[in-house]
């Protein structure tokens, strides 16, 4: 369908103030969820919204407000999800696409298990766009972000990956930067509900793969 240039007026309008919204809430944040992370998400769902012929505008919101109601941000995300749904109803989008946009958002988080499918194409294109802002060059970037700001270590080989884990142990138990590869990174690129974020996920698969090799010749100080 169409990208952000083809958008009414009105559209650019919505899209300009979500933005704006989106930016004052997570300017200062440090948990991997700032805005920069938002912002590459958005591009990436406009690649692929463009490439699987996906509304841009529907992702383009969902995208923008994704982590808008997330609860690692809110200390009381069911009000956070109330006032997003409220500005939503109130931007000026029917409420057929506020219901979409909420419904993407809400089903889209990984949170250490499976969640339902994403039932819409812009659906998928926009968890797409987010999971793979978790792999490749900015993946690695993040898990060792995220790790020093929970104080956790790059890497110890006493502790070994985690398999199944609930959701209290996803986020709090003891964990190294280079068990997450294993617990969640390298499990992503076969999540890929598109066949555009297949092929972006297959590079940056191959890219921490590559990384990984390099890690551990290091850490054993192989020649
Ligand atoms: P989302 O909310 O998109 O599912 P998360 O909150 O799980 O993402 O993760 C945000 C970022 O922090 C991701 O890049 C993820 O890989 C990283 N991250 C999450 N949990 C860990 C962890 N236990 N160790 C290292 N990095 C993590
Ligand atoms: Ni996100």
């Amino acid at each position: 369908m169409t990208g952000p240039e083809l958008w009414t007026e009105e559209q650019r309008r919505i899209a300009t103030e979500a933005e704006a919204w989106v930016r004052a809430k997570l300017d200062k944040e440090s948990s991997g969820h700032d805005w920069r992370h938002i912002e590459r998400v958005v591009s990436t769902a406009r690649t692929i919204a463009q490439a699987e012929g996906a509304d841009s505008f529907i992702c383009e919101l969902a995208a923008l407000l994704h982590d808008m109601a997330d609860e690692k941000l809110n200390i009381d995300p069911i009000a956070a999800e109330q006032e997003l749904a409220r500005w939503l109803a109130n931007c000026g989008i029917s409420e057929h696409e506020a219901e979409h946009v909420m419904e993407i958002i809400a089903t889209m988080s990984f949170k250490g298990g499976s969640r339902p499918p994403m039932r819409t194409k812009e659906g998928q294109a926009v968890q797409d766009a987010d999971r793979l802002d978790a792999i490749g060059a900015v993946g690695i970037s993040r898990v060792f972000a995220y790790s020093g700001a929970k104080g956790r270590p790059i890497h110890d080989p006493g502790i070994l990956p985690r398999g199944n884990m609930t959701e209290e142990e996803y986020r709090n138990g003891r964990d190294t930067a280079i068990n997450h590869f294993y617990e969640k990174l390298l499990k992503l690129k076969d999540l890929m509900n598109t066949a555009t974020g297949q092929e972006l996920a297959a590079g940056r698969h191959r890219f921490m793969e590559v990384f990984l090799e390099q890690f551990y010749a290091e850490w054993d100080g192989r020649k």
